[in-house]
């Protein structure tokens, strides 16, 4: 990890990761010992190095999709993919792993995710409930997109799915739906992170603008590598939409939810460092780092962070009003874009 990484969470982590990590390792020795070797992390510690990169659902008619290479990388841009093993064993998902990113694989070994559904409701004259059979039935392709964590790592990683626009029109919303919210999976018991920190406002939900969730790039996602998502991923189901930081991509979706009025999200209980907008901008420092540079992940390699992610040519005209000069940290009190 960087030198230069400073943690997500600052007042509201009650425990910093290192101490939450070594006291459950402690706990999770001490009972393995004693002879409760059901604990979570006694048998995360056993989960095999295979079982990092082993798509946790198989569908051989699906994958590998065809290649969209209409999607190209952004201009100037490395672009070559982050090796799939170095995407695979540094993520962030809260629910398994919180503090920010991290192994979160070996977390994930309880995580069922086959069978699963998803509610499609709210504002729309089709509500549905789709199991994994009517999500792999949308047209799949494949579209290697640049990724850009608010921590500052960035890859560049070949995802499988299909514009959500095509799942939205399928449950056409009325004119009233002006957002869309999506809930994420709230399981204690396959989700050891969850048990440990309730101060969190769970489950994770994130929301888009409807012209932001109908834009050409915004996908849903059931693929990473030309395999089925990978649990630490967010399987089976997340959204991708590569000019928001990577909290406004939710995993491992349960509800897609047309709303009349703005929802609030899981980071904007510090709303002076998470806005909902929340699109990559070099201009907008976090209040506790600088977003002007970000580094390829797994290495110490940094490089100026472009404005919308490089996918300007698609979304600017959404946001005429994206600073384009240096601003000011926000203290709190503020509220951020
Ligand atoms: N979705 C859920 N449900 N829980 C999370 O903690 N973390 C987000 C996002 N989606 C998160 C989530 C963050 S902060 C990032 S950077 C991306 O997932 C990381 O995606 P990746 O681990 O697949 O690279």
């Amino acid at each position: 990890m960087p030198k230069q990484f400073r943690a997500r969470i600052s007042s509201l982590e009650p425990t910093p990761r290192e101490v939450f990590f070594n006291r459950r390792k402690f706990l999770s020795t001490v009972s393995m010992g004693i002879a409760a070797a059901s604990s979570q992390f006694c048998r995360a510690s056993q989960l095999g190095e295979d079982e990092r990169l082993k798509p946790p659902i198989q569908r051989p008619d699906v994958f590998p999709a065809t290649r969209n290479a209409g999607y190209a990388l952004p201009e100037g841009m490395r672009a070559d993919l982050t090796p799939r093993v170095t995407a695979a064993s540094y993520n962030n998902f809260y629910e398994f792993l919180p503090g920010g990113a991290g192994p979160v694989w070996k977390y994930a070994g309880d995580f069922k995710v086959d069978p699963w559904k998803v509610e499609v409701d709210g504002q729309c004259n089709n509500r549905m409930t789709l199991d994994l059979d009517d999500i792999f039935a949308f047209p799949h392709e494949e579209r290697v997109y640049h990724f850009r964590c608010v921590e500052r790592w960035a890859m560049n990683v070949p995802w499988s799915g299909f514009p959500l626009s095509k799942l939205i029109e399928k449950a056409d919303p009325k004119p009233s739906a002006k957002f869309v919210r999506f809930t994420t999976a709230r399981k204690p018991n396959q989700m050891p992170g969850l048990r440990e920190t309730s101060y969190y406002p769970w489950p994770y939900q994130e929301a888009l603008r409807i012209d932001e969730a109908m834009n050409e790039l915004t996908m849903a996602v059931t693929g990473v590598y030309g395999e089925p998502l990978l649990k630490q991923h967010g399987a089976p189901l997340r959204i991708i939409a590569p000019w928001k930081y990577g909290y406004k991509n939710p995993k491992s979706i349960v509800r897609i939810e047309f709303l009349s009025k703005q929802p609030k999200t899981f980071w904007m209980i510090q709303p002076h460092e998470y806005g909902f907008l929340s699109n990559i901008n070099p201009n907008i420092p976090h209040p506790r780092w600088s977003q002007a540079r970000s580094y390829w992940v797994g290495t110490d390699q940094w490089f100026p962070t472009p404005i919308f992610n490089g996918y300007g040519e698609y979304v600017a005209g959404l946001y005429p009003d994206e600073p384009r000069t240096p601003q000011e940290p926000l203290r709190s009190g503020q509220v951020a874009r």
